[in-house]
């Protein structure tokens, strides 16, 4: 299971004061020499933290391979086309969320959807969907001609806190199971962090994560670097947790 370390949050201190530091490209580089294997970035329309010169830099900088969140915008779908990142995941968005609220409804915007997903695949753009850990959404995704997911570990990452993790836990691993048998590449993230990841680190069909917050969280206390390094160490060696809570 790879790691993709999330940088929005280093530019979003930077957008703090509107000024040129911390500069997510630097991030990215010491993300990569610390163990990632991916660097994952949200292009938001509002652009509240990264910026298109970042992605435009990072496309040119990223050693591993570069992940670009977006919505199906027109205006997203040119700048995928323009910067052809290696491989973009269409999220849904909306203006005055905290963070991305849950996967996308595929079958709702079934049409837009599948527009995106083959303006993407004509540039030789990677295309992954975020949708939540729902069979119908997956296999919506399959017919959609999706080569990838990424399943949505909020409501885990959410009930987590509770202890009520294992039924949450159970709907990825089948929706996990279910992707991975119709022939898609399985990723999952959001909201997973150094206490909750050893549940979803023992999911076989998952072959990538995305992590953010909780990284860049802990960098500012103890470095990019250690933090990278020990999400990294928890996803080798999860601690089996017990079941039935
Ligand atoms: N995956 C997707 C699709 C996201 O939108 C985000 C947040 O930008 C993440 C993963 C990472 O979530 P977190 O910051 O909670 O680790």
């Amino acid at each position: 299971m790879r790691l993709a370390v999330n940088i929005d949050h280093i530019a979003t201190i930077r957008e703090a004061r509107k000024t040129d530091e911390p500069d997510p490209v630097a991030a990215a580089v010491l993300c990569e020499l610390a163990g990632a294997q991916g660097i994952t970035v949200h292009l938001r329309g509002d652009r509240r933290h990264i910026q298109d010169r970042d992605v435009e830099l990072l496309r040119k900088t990223v050693a591993t391979h570069l992940n670009v969140e977006m919505a199906a915008t027109t205006e997203m779908m040119r700048i995928a086309q323009t910067i052809k990142p290696h491989q973009v995941t269409l999220v849904p968005e909306r203006k005055d969320e905290i963070t991305t609220e849950g996967g996308l409804d595929v079958m709702l915007h079934s049409g837009n959807i599948e527009k995106a997903i083959n303006q993407l695949l004509d540039a030789r753009i990677d295309v992954s969907v975020f949708v939540d850990p729902s069979i119908d959404q997956i296999r919506h995704c399959h017919k959609l001609r999706a080569p990838k997911i990424e399943i949505n570990t909020g409501k885990y990452a959410d009930a987590w806190k509770s202890g009520a993790w294992a039924p949450e836990l159970e709907k990825i691993a089948t929706a996990a199971r279910a992707a991975k048998k119709l022939g898609l590449t399985v990723y999952a993230g959001h909201g997973l962090n150094y206490r909750n990841i050893d549940g979803i680190a023992t999911i076989a069909e998952i072959e990538e994560l995305n992590i953010g917050h909780s990284i860049i969280a802990r960098a500012s206390l103890v470095g990019l670097e250690a933090a990278v390094r020990e999400m990294a160490t928890l996803m080798r060696n999860p601690r089996r947790l017990p079941r039935g809570t």
